[in-house]
């Protein structure tokens, strides 16, 4: 069993951090892998990217936005209670390496998918300027931390009401007018991942993403998290979950991610009821 030792609630309640006993995951994870819970018997298998690990702790720590019935189960767990299934180390880690100037643009969720990442290329020895944005100032996550992996943080919300007024975007293409950008990452909602790589496409700057599809096994058998990359299909679990974003078509995993929109809509009412 793997056990929930710390318990926060972030953004309104709305998103949650568990760090969780898991040893042997903690000893071999990097940063970008994920792994895949079940909360009992009969749940659902749930694919998160982990936001933090400590190998002397044996914890691992995902932060997961409560969307449906499983991660409503999640909630539900306070500290003590254990998961029943976490498999993982899971998908390829980021390739980090010294290169220069790097971008890290993040929204949502997607912020602690970046913070590990962010780290791991200012400890390579890269400059990086990073951003992330929320829709409001109190849904945003994870800033005292990203300031710190970071070297320049700038902060956007959709209101207006922190940093700057509208969306990544438009910071991303401040920095890229400015200065030389040699690699960038951007994690979070399908359609910020899109907007993002349509401008880092502009200036010809790589662009990683990290896609995050309805997955089953996690070990490339069911064909469940299959994407389009280049028009090849790959599978997120086994050849991802990180890809070039120039080469993804986000249009079809989108289609992918709401094809069951009503099913799980239905089973989110009923199990709050
Ligand atoms: Fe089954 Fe990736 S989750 S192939």
């Amino acid at each position: 069993m793997f056990t929930i030792v710390k318990r926060e609630e972030m953004a309104q309640g709305t998103v949650i951090l568990n760090e969780i006993e898991a040893p042997l995951i903690a000893r071999k994870a990097q940063p970008g892998q994920f792994v895949i819970l079940k909360a009992n018997e009969e749940g659902e298998r749930i694919p998160l990217t982990m936001a933090e690990t400590d190998a002397a702790k044996g914890t691992i720590t995902i932060i997961y936005m409560v969307v449906g019935k499983s991660t409503a189960v999640f909630r539900d767990l306070q500290v003590g209670d254990a998961y029943q299934d976490v498999i993982g180390p899971l998908g390829k880690p980021t390739h980090v390496e010294k290169v220069g100037k790097v971008l890290c643009v993040g929204g949502g969720t997607g912020v602690a998918v970046l913070h590990p990442i962010t780290r791991a290329f200012k400890e390579a020895g890269n400059d990086v300027t990073c951003i992330i944005g929320a829709r409001s100032k109190d849904l945003l996550i994870l800033e005292d931390k990203m300031k710190a992996a970071s070297n320049d943080l700038r902060v956007c919300t959709d209101d207006g009401s922190y940093g700057h007024h509208g969306f990544v975007t438009d910071v991303v293409k401040a920095v890229l007018d400015k200065e030389k950008v040699d690699q960038a990452v951007a994690i979070g909602p399908v359609p910020m991942m899109k907007a993002v790589c349509a401008i880092t496409k502009q200036y010809d700057v790589p662009t990683l993403v990290s896609l995050n599809p309805i997955m089953i096994d996690g070990t490339g058998m069911c064909g469940g998290c299959r994407v389009t990359v280049g028009d090849k299909t790959k599978f997120a679990c086994v050849d991802g979950p990180e890809f070039d974003g120039h080469q993804v078509n986000f249009d079809e995993l989108q289609t992918r991610l709401r094809a069951y929109m009503e099913e799980e809509k239905a089973c989110y009412d009923s199990h709050c009821r």
